[in-house]
């Protein structure tokens, strides 16, 4: 049915593109472009979801119906079981492992692409890459670059979801003179990579093999000096690199449509880490490359606790005190995420909008464990997306509150960020619960830190009163208490 896509062969061959398939492509990519947009917001995100889908199917048929395909029947069954294997964890996985499964998958996209270029380099005539007698230096320029950040996002990605996942300390490791060594490694991948591009046939082996070892080593250095705040951003960076490895294969394959969704990926992916850099206050620069600036003190974690006085409450006093508010902002974070609360939090928010309470809920770009993530959370207990704000959006509200109701958040609402430079949250922006009258803050011991683990002044001052509990079991309390 769909055979006006051929000739095949033209495709493989880089030759002229049949302009239904270039089409077809270009259909894919606005689809892509669309999902991305619709990405944006909770509210559009599952219109931009399907859109993705879309566009990944459309990509996928021509591409099978416009190759020749050696085995179809193979094909077929590897995405079969593949999707078996993706369902699967995608139903299993929980929201706080997000993150190291999204590294997981990078590292898949990586090694593909290292596979892919490998594949290309042994058989160059199957890919339709043989020029003279041997590939030529654009292609294999195409190739080498494709293998060097493809094998970079491999391995970076492998430790970032040891690190994310607690399977290696999530502390920064800092080699000494890294930098030298990290730029030593970066400029020997370009030299070698040029040398290759120009190298007769002959001689391309050891240097293809030197470019791929190397890049994998570079791939570690330069994610493991990166400490668990930034964690974040280095998945995104990560993201970004997948998607610059698909593009450099697209070239390689001469697939348009792998060439436009990695471009996409890719900076889409820089993008966020540029945006979440600005909200930790981080170096975009420091950041991508590799704890350039970090604290080689290996900042507050591991330090001795200080026992200092706190007022401890039940759910009883948080109910009596709620009721009489005018105005409480609600501050969810990781915990409310582990103890799966955002249910019973809406309850609450509901019990006391009813009592004529306004009720805001005050989201960190970091809160959680990934991008977005109380976003999500909150979108499956349907609060409404109009009562939930960005940091930039509320803060300055803080001094209006009657309450800040922190639930399992800590290191967002910490102000050694603004004030003590010898902490590992240094600079990143924190909301100012210290501004409201009274913080209620839920978490399940004061032996608890956060994910940078250092203490937080916020448990001892005077407005404060510790709600010591799981949250959901503390927040359904609160609500038996209210009704
Ligand atoms: P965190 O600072 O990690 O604090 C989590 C708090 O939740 C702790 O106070 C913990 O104390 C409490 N908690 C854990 N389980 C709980 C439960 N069942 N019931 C009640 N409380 C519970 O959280 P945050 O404020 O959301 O900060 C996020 C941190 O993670 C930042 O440092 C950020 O850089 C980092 N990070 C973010 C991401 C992304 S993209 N969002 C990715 C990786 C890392 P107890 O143990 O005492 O209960």
């Amino acid at each position: 049915m769909l055979s006006f896509l051929a000739p095949a062969a033209d495709v493989a061959a880089h030759g002229p593109v049949n302009p239904w398939v270039a089409l077809a492509y270009l259909v894919a990519g606005v689809f892509f472009i669309l999902a991305l947009r619709g990405l944006s917001s909770p509210a559009t995100s599952r219109a931009g979801n399907r859109n993705g889908m879309i566009g990944m199917a459309i990509a996928v048929i021509t591409t099978l119906v416009t190759h020749d395909i050696a085995n179809i029947v193979e094909i077929g069954i590897a995405i079969f079981l593949g999707g078996i294997v993706g369902v699967t964890i995608a139903r299993k996985i929980a929201m706080t492992a997000m993150p190291e499964l999204v590294a997981g998958f990078h590292s898949l996209v990586g090694l593909a692409a290292v596979l892919v270029g490998w594949a290309a380099y042994l058989n160059p005539g199957a890919f339709g890459l043989l020029a003279g007698d041997g590939i030529s230096a654009v292609s294999k320029v195409e190739m080498g670059l494709g293998i060097a950040i493809g094998a970079i996002t491999f391995s970076g990605s492998v430790i970032a979801f040891a690190k994310l996942s607690g399977k290696m300390s999530g502390s920064p490791i800092l080699l000494p003179g890294r930098h030298v060594i990290n730029l030593g490694v970066l400029g020997a991948i370009i030299v070698l990579t040029a040398l290759f591009a120009l190298a007769g046939p002959a001689d391309t082996l050891p240097l293809i093999v030197a470019v791929t070892v190397l890049a994998f080593l570079i791939g570690f250095l330069l994610i493991i000096p990166i400490g668990g705040a930034d964690m974040p951003v280095v998945v995104s960076m990560l993201n970004s690199y997948s998607g610059w490895a698909a593009a450099a294969m697209g070239f390689t394959l001469g697939n348009t449509a792998m060439i436009i969704t990695g471009a996409l990926v890719g900076s889409s992916g820089a993008i966020l880490s540029y945006i979440m850099c600005r909200a930790m206050n981080r170096s975009f620069i420091s950041v991508i490359a590799g704890g350039f600036g970090a604290d080689d003190s290996g900042g507050g974690s591991g330090e001795p606790r200080e026992q200092r006085p706190y007022k401890q409450g039940s759910a009883a006093d948080a109910a009596y005190m709620l009721e009489q508010a005018e105005k409480v902002i609600i501050i969810p974070g990781y915990g409310m995420a582990v103890a799966q609360a955002q249910h019973a939090l809406r309850e609450m928010a509901d019990l006391l909008e009813e009592r004529g309470v306004e009720v805001k809920y005050a989201i960190h770009p970091v809160a959680g464990r990934m991008p977005g993530h109380m976003n999500v959370l909150l979108a499956e207990a349907s609060v409404e997306y109009d009562k939930v704000f960005e940091l930039e959006d509320i803060n300055s509200e803080f001094a209006q509150a009657d309450v800040a109701f922190i639930i399992g958040a800590n290191d967002v609402v910490n102000p050694a960020a603004k004030t003590d430079k010898s902490s590992p949250i240094y600079g990143m922006p924190v909301f100012d619960v210290d501004k409201a009258k009274q913080v209620f803050f839920i978490k399940r011991s004061m032996g608890g830190v956060g994910y940078a683990g250092v203490d937080n002044d916020v448990f001892y001052m005077d407005q404060t009163m510790m709600l010591l509990s799981d949250a959901k079991k503390m927040v359904e309390e609160i609500v038996k208490a209210l009704d």
